[in-house]
């Protein structure tokens, strides 16, 4: 049987939709998009088509639409260009936020003049709202809270509007890192009050290497990168136009079959954690299995030298889960946001993240794999 793939918050196989554009793209889209003759002209357009296409189905306006390198780069850009160039003083966050936005922080706290206040979560990685809005109340300097949508290990959510709310009532900027949300449930960014969402296409079926920022128009932030002024000034560089129309056609495949791909994972990631609790009962979730992400489960293990083992037995055996958030070392180095809620010395933690190409089946394979690895 081939491999399972149940890794999908780390990243999702390419749709071959999207392939297609791409190749096409690179075929024929090979003018600089900032030349004035006509195979720049052309390649410029389709960028502007693909902006179009993100803002539409964001509730965005196209003018708040930066294509960027990916998550990583969109949440450095607005959190370094908030304290540089906006005057933001303090930041509030969490110790569960992606290290993107994790040590972005540790070293803005580092290197500017800048303090850090962390939200306080429950056992759940839910944020106490009473907490942030004590801490929003306290302070006098200008303020960025930046809380993300989904967590990329545990799943729990934060409410956009109730957040965004108590921030505009205190004068703060709201950033999330909605990297794991974005194509997986519905924006409408003009209703919303948010300031900064961060987007990557390889978490819903794009290329890697590209993605977005939306910057509400309220909040310009200056240019990230200097160069030749290309993404409206906000960013040189020449730009990577099939990534852009591949993350284009991506989100639009994402939120053509939202219903269908949303009511599939959920099921999937419902069935599979019925069978976890009747199969492992000694198991534990972790997060919010009843209110977060529906394509994420992750599930405690008790200490034994099986559980030790048990990634690299589940790869052996042909099934990709993992531990924490995908690192740069590929090594298994736990997961802060499971320690950073307490958890249990010895216990290992396993995120399985469904997609709408898994099946029942595969959760069956996957389940008397488990059995095996762990007996
Ligand atoms: C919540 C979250 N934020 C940011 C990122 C980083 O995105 P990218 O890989 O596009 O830099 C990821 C991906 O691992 C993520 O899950």
């Amino acid at each position: 049987m081939s491999r399972i793939f149940f890794d999908n918050a780390s990243t999702t196989p390419i749709d071959e939709q999207v392939v297609e554009v791409m190749t096409a793209a690179m075929r024929e889209q090979y003018g600089n998009p900032s030349s004035i003759h006509a195979e720049g002209r052309r390649a410029r357009a389709a960028i502007e088509q693909a902006r179009k296409t993100v803002a539409h189905h964001l509730g965005a306006s196209i003018g708040e639409i930066f294509f960027t390198s990916g998550g990583t780069e969109s949440s450095n850009m607005v959190l370094k260009g908030a304290v540089r160039d906006l005057g933001v003083r303090r930041i509030i966050s969490s110790r569960i936020e992606h290290h993107c936005v994790l040590h972005s922080v540790e070293a803005l706290e580092r290197h500017a003049d800048i303090h850090v206040e962390w939200v306080q979560l429950d056992e759940k990685g839910r944020v106490d709202l009473a907490h942030l809005a004590h801490l929003l109340k306290t302070g006098t300097e200008k303020t960025l809270v930046s809380l993300m949508h989904a967590n990329n290990e545990i799943g729990t959510m934060i409410d956009l509007t109730v957040v965004g709310n108590l921030c505009r009532e205190h004068g703060a900027l709201f950033h999330s890192d909605t990297v794991q949300t974005v194509g997986y449930f519905p924006f409408d960014l003009a209703q919303l009050p948010i300031d900064f969402i961060t987007g990557s296409a390889h978490k819903f079926y794009g290329p890697k290497g590209t993605g977005f920022v939306f910057i509400n128009g309220d909040c310009p932030l200056p240019p990230f990168m200097d160069g030749g002024g290309q993404e409206r000034n906000m960013r040189g560089g020449t730009e990577n136009t099939y990534g852009i129309l591949g993350l284009a056609k991506a989100l639009d495949l994402a939120y053509t079959h939202y219903y269908e791909r949303r009511a599939h994972t959920e099921s999937l990631r419902n069935y599979l954690r019925e069978r976890i609790e009747q199969e492992f009962p000694h198991t534990i979730p972790y997060g919010d299995p009843g209110g977060g992400h529906y394509k994420l489960l992750n599930i405690g293990f008790p200490p034994s030298p099986r559980t030790d083992m048990l990634l690299l037995n589940l790869d052996i055996a042909g099934v990709s889960v993992s531990g924490g958030s995908a690192c740069t070392s590929g090594a298994d180095a736990g997961s802060h946001v499971v320690d950073a809620l307490g958890g249990k010395p010895g216990w290992k933690a396993v995120r399985f993240s469904l997609s709408h190409r898994n099946t029942r089946e595969e959760v069956d394979v996957v389940i008397e794999k488990l059995r095996t690895c762990l007996s």
